[in-house]
């Protein structure tokens, strides 16, 4: 019989040393992606910056719907550098599937684009990522980019400003940049607030990074560090 691997001492020490500093009810969703590196890359981004979950609309049926199942998934496990053994990933059959679930649990949705989209559009550093207790970013497919009955069904569009010849960033690299500043906002929030609606506001705010001297790499965390 196969023996259940517990984690070891110095990885799970780490994982209550971060606990803290994530960020709460902050779901990254992932619309139609096509490629398995590219959803690595978000895995691991959403895992080194404190993001609660990720939640992959796959019509495809690409990936499974055993959470278990996907952690072991090698393209998954490799790509993410692991990071996909830490971190909830969730699948859902269609775009409205995900939106039907996340608005009953009381998440807003914000959308992301290279391109203006639908009525509300905002520069990345200029959003407020505070405003919604419960918040849920989606990043688009990498050929199409975001659909029209996303783009309906959220808040606003969130675009990083492009200085190049290019139309667009990679799917990976865009996640990378929009959550740092969504989980930086959602950090401070969370370190001077109890509570919604900036109530609870603490007398010493809480830090908001952890300090350098306890940073460092964990055995057993990443198959390799690339
Ligand atoms: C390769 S891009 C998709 C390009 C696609 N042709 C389009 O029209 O959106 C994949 C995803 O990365 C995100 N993305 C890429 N560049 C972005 C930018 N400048 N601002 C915001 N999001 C961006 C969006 O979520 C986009 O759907």
């Amino acid at each position: 019989m196969e023996e259940e691997t517990k984690p070891k001492r110095g990885v799970r020490s780490r994982a209550n040393e971060v606990k803290p500093f994530r960020c709460k009810h902050l779901i990254a969703v992932l619309e139609c992606p096509s490629d398995m590196r590219n959803i690595g890359t978000v895995v691991r981004n959403v895992n080194a910056l404190g993001v609660e979950k990720v939640y992959i609309v796959d019509p495809r049926r690409a990936l499974s719907d055993d959470w278990q199942e996907l952690r072991d998934r090698k393209s998954l496990s490799k790509t993410s550098v692991s990071a996909v053994k830490w971190t909830f990933v969730r699948r859902f059959d269609s775009t409205d599937e995900c939106f039907d679930h996340l608005e009953k649990k009381g998440f807003r949705s914000i959308v992301t684009s290279p391109h203006v989209k639908g009525k509300t559009n905002v520069i990345l550093h200029e959003g407020d990522y505070t405003a919604f207790t419960k918040l849920a970013v989606w990043f688009g497919s990498e050929a199409i980019g975001i659909s029209d009955a996303a783009v309906e069904r959220s808040e606003m569009c969130v675009n990083i400003p492009m200085f190049g010849m290019i139309e667009s960033l990679n799917l990976g690299t865009s996640s990378g940049i929009v959550l740092y500043e969504v989980t930086k906002q959602r950090r401070e929030y969370q370190s001077r607030f109890r509570r919604r609606k900036k109530r609870g506001e603490r007398s010493t705010p809480l830090p908001t990074v952890i300090p350098p001297k306890s940073h460092g790499l964990i055995a057993g965390i990443g198959d390799d560090y690339s």
